[in-house]
Parts: structure tokens; C-alpha cells; sequence
């Protein structure tokens, strides 16, 4: 055969014209025999829709071509016409088939509808589902979204590191990163001797780039990290996961305010992002995932963000009359069930929840007039409750040192975060919204586990 440069299908379906000699190569969705022709819908990952190929028998190889099956990889050249029948514009009229990878009856992904669950047994095969054709495909564009939101408004990207030494969240969910050999590590009396480890300190995978990230907005005054990050937190919810990503502004010379319309403007960016630039995946979203998907993210992109503090929520909470599993206290975290009635039922759209009583949130954050809670805000969204964590920073350094010493955490081991508070201190701000949480909201899909390639929860690091 000759050698024909390949076309992705997306461009292939947007022609205006037929033409002649156009070459394809993707994977088979399907084939349908028929009297005197076969068709295939053949798809490349370039966009949602399968292009129709037609197979006339005359072809040399038209016998080898209608066995190959479902998942087999084939290279089409041909010509691209009006399509006489109705559910496409176009049709490709093979002129000739190549066999590059054949498939057999035991390929998994055959015609029938698959569970989720069965799909995330088959990670290696399921980017070749519709499904998950669409959720990868939106993942990346908003990648590209995340970047171009900060980089138009002049923020530096900094790659904050994944191996770190301290837990910034102060939850004891990291995983340890140690070359010490496990069954007999060195000691010193009975602890382990971490001086003798590959760092001389106890290290591990970072849950937020967060403390690096303010070291940074102190000589670049807007940055932003986007990077992976990991919790060893073992619940198995469907809106955690061992291993996501986080986008991580932040911004000096700000407050509370501040970082909360940071946040609203994000997010409606990113929404109005995959409105204008993944219509056709956001439309399989709508019909076969969440109904009125759409709907909701346009509404969203219009809507105006409610703010409510913490203590107005538990009164909000409290009155609703709602019974809910756990009790609604000041003083204790928010349960999901209470950030979903919150923005599904009381606000019905997003709402920021700020000023949370001090004990249950991080040292770093900054302490508020009344000395009972900081200047912290989340950031709830209907269906996923949590996307955003925030707050602005404790930039006061005698007031830092006092939490630090509350909580229990060594100075030592946060001298270099003490710092920037000696030196040029400044009032700043700062998010993380978790990007798996995104993609939720964003196709309505419900398990985080199916909108991140490869899932890392408790029990599953295959693939
Ligand atoms: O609220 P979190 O824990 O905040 C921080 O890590 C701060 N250091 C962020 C900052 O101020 N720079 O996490 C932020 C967001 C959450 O709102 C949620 O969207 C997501 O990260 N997140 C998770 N996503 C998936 N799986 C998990 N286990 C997550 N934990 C947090
Ligand atoms: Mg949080």
C-alpha cells in the first residue's frame, strides 16, 4: 500500500467538501455486515464520534477485514462522501484496508453496555470506551484550561516537590517515601534511626504544595502549582482518592475576599471553558450521565456565588429540620451530607463556607479578630459538595509561632516557613481545588475513581 500521511477523524468529520484519498487509522467500534457491503465505525480518541467506514466486497482482503473484530486496528484509505443515510454527514468508501493489529471475540469491550465497575477492571481497555473517550479527552482540555486561566492573568507556575519532609495539612495521612530496609532498619535504642535514611529525616509524598507555594508568592507575588498529591487516608468514599491533582494559587498583597473571587472566577472560567471547547463530549454528559448537565453549567457560569460563614451554617443546618446521620455542632468538621444540603438544598448552587472554628483547621491558617476561628473558606458546588479548600495565611509571626506551638509542630522543622514571616512578611492568600472533584461537576460522572486515568485508592495500584 501506499504510504498516506493519517487524518485524525475529528478533522476528517469537520470537511466541508468530499475527498478523495484521505487516510484514517484508529480502532474498530464496531462492524455491521450487510448484503453486498460492511460497515465499520472506526474511532481514533480524536473526538467522540466514530467515522463510518464502507467496505465494498470487491476489496482484495474484504474477507480478512469483516473478521477482524471489535478492537482490532486498522489503516482505511479512501474517499470521503456524503453519507446517503441518516446518523452521519460523511462516510468513508474504503478503497483499501490494512490489518495493523487484529482482535479477537475475547476483547472485552464488545457492544453490550459495561457497569463502571466492571470498566475500572479493565483500566488498560476502558480509554477506548465512549465513556471514557469522553472523560479523558475533557481531562486534558481542562488541563490546558487550568494553564491558559493563571497564565493570561500573569501568574508563575512553580513545581512544587512531590518527596517532602513536612505534612502541611497536619493529618498524618502521608505516605512515607524511605530506603531504609524495613524488616531491619537501623535504630537508635528502639526508634528507628531516620538520620540513616536516604534525606537523614523522616520523609514522604507531599499532600499539598501549599508551604512551598507561599515561599514562592513572597518574591513572585502570584503564583500558582498543579501537580499530583497524595493522602494515605483510607476511606473508601467515591470523592477521595490515595493519588489526585491540585491547582494551588497563591496570591500576595490579598485577604479573604480576595481569594474567594480568585476562586469564583476559576471555576466559572473552566466551566465556561468546557462549554465553549467540549460541546460534543458534554453532550454525551448530558444525555447519558446527568441529566441537564448542561443546564446546571451554564446556570453556574451566570450564577452568583453565595458566601455564608461556618457559624451561619450550622445555624442554617440546625433549623432545617433535616435529620441527619451525624449531629450538626460548632465546633465539629462539616460531614458531606451537611455540605450537600448546604449547596443542594439551601443555596441550590455554590457557596462559600468561611471563618471555621480554629480546631479543625490547619496551623497556617490565619487567625480571625474573635481568636475562635480563622480566616478559612470551602468552596461547595451541588453533587460533589468540597471543591475548593482555602484560606488566607497567618503572615503575623509571633501569632504563627503560637499556633505552631498549639498544634504541636516543631519549629525547627518550619524554620524556613517561620521565615518568610521575618523577612518582608506579607498578608496573602491561597486555594487548592482538587481537579478530580472538577471533572466531577464537570461531567456529572459520580465515582472519582472514573475520572482519573489510573485510580489509587485503598487496595488498587494495579495498572
Ligand atoms: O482542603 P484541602 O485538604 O486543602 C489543602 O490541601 C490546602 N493546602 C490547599 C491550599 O490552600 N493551597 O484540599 C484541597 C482540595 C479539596 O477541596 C478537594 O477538592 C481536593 O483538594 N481533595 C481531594 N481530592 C481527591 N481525593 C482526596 N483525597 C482529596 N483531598 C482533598
Ligand atoms: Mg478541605
Amino acid at each position: 500500500m501506499k504510504r498516506h500521511s493519517r487524518v485524525a477523524i475529528k478533522q476528517l468529520l469537520r470537511m466541508s467538501e468530499p475527498a478523495a484519498d484521505v487516510c484514517v487509522k484508529g480502532w474498530v467500534r464496531s462492524i455491521r455486515r450487510g448484503k453486498g457491503v460492511a460497515f465499520i465505525a472506526l474511532n481514533d480518541g480524536s473526538c467522540f464520534a466514530s467515522v463510518q467506514i464502507v467496505l465494498n466486497p470487491g476489496m482484495d482482503n474484504y474477507a480478512a477485514v469483516i473478521k477482524v473484530g471489535t478492537g482490532g486496528c486498522l489503516t482505511v484509505v479512501g474517499q470521503m462522501v456524503e453519507s446517503p443515510a441518516s446518523g452521519q454527514d460523511w462516510e468513508l468508501q474504503a478503497s483499501s484496508v490494512e490489518i495493523i493489529g487484529e482482535a479477537d471475540e475475547d476483547y472485552p469491550l464488545q457492544k453490550k453496555r459495561h457497569s463502571f465497575e466492571y470498566l475500572r477492571s479493565i483500566a488498560h481497555l476502558r480509554p477506548r470506551s465512549n465513556t471514557f473517550g469522553a472523560v479523558f479527552r475533557l481531562r486534558s482540555a481542562l488541563a490546558f484550561a487550568v494553564h491558559q486561566f493563571f497564565q493570561e492573568r500573569g501568574f508563575m507556575y512553580v513545581q512544587t516537590p512531590i518527596i517532602t519532609a513536612n505534612d502541611c495539612e497536619g493529618a498524618g495521612e502521608m505516605f512515607r517515601v524511605t530506603t531504609l530496609d524495613p524488616v531491619n532498619p537501623p535504630r537508635n535504642d528502639e526508634q528507628i534511626n531516620w538520620k540513616e535514611d536516604f534525606f537523614a529525616e523522616r520523609t514522604g509524598l507531599t499532600v499539598s504544595g501549599q508551604l512551598q507555594g507561599e515561599l514562592f508568592v513572597t518574591a513572585f507575588s502570584d503564583i500558582y502549582t498543579f501537580g499530583p498529591t497524595f493522602r494515605a487516608e483510607n476511606s473508601n468514599t467515591s470523592r477521595h482518592a490515595a493519588e489526585f491533582w491540585m491547582i494551588e494559587p497563591e496570591i500576595a498583597f490579598a485577604d479573604l475576599a480576595d481569594n474567594c473571587r480568585l476562586g469564583e472566577e476559576f471555576l466559572r472560567y473552566l466551566v465556561v471553558y468546557a462549554l465553549e471547547n467540549c460541546e460534543e463530549d458534554l453532550d454525551f454528559f448530558n444525555q447519558r450521565i446527568e441529566k441537564g448537565l448542561i443546564d446546571k453549567l451554564e446556570s453556574l457560569a451566570k450564577a452568583e456565588f453565595r458566601t455564608v460563614s461556618y457559624t451561619e451554617a450550622v445555624e442554617l443546618l440546625r433549623n432545617s429540620g433535616q435529620n441527619f446521620e451525624f449531629p450538626v455542632d460548632w465546633g465539629h468538621d462539616l460531614q458531606s451530607e451537611h455540605e450537600r444540603y448546604l449547596t443542594e438544598k439551601i443555596f441550590n448552587g455554590p457557596v462559600f463556607v468561611t471563618d471555621y472554628p480554629k480546631q479543625i483547621k490547619a496551623f497556617y491558617m490565619r487567625m480571625n479578630e474573635d481568636e475562635k476561628t480563622v480566616a478559612a473558606m470551602d468552596l461547595l458546588v451541588p453533587r460533589v459538595g468540597e471543591i475548593i479548600g482555602g484560606s488566607q495565611r497567618e503572615e503575623r509571626y509571633d501569632i504563627l509561632r503560637n499556633r505552631m506551638a498549639e498544634q504541636g509542630i516543631a519549629e525547627d522543622d518550619l524554620d524556613w516557613y517561620l521565615d518568610i514571616r521575618r523577612w518582608g512578611t506579607c498578608p496573602h492568600a491561597g486555594f487548592g481545588l482538587g481537579f478530580e472533584r472538577l471533572l466531577m461537576y464537570l461531567t456529572g460522572m459520580e465515582n472519582i475513581r472514573d475520572v482519573i486515568p489510573f485510580p489509587r485508592t485503598p487496595g488498587n495500584a494495579r495498572f
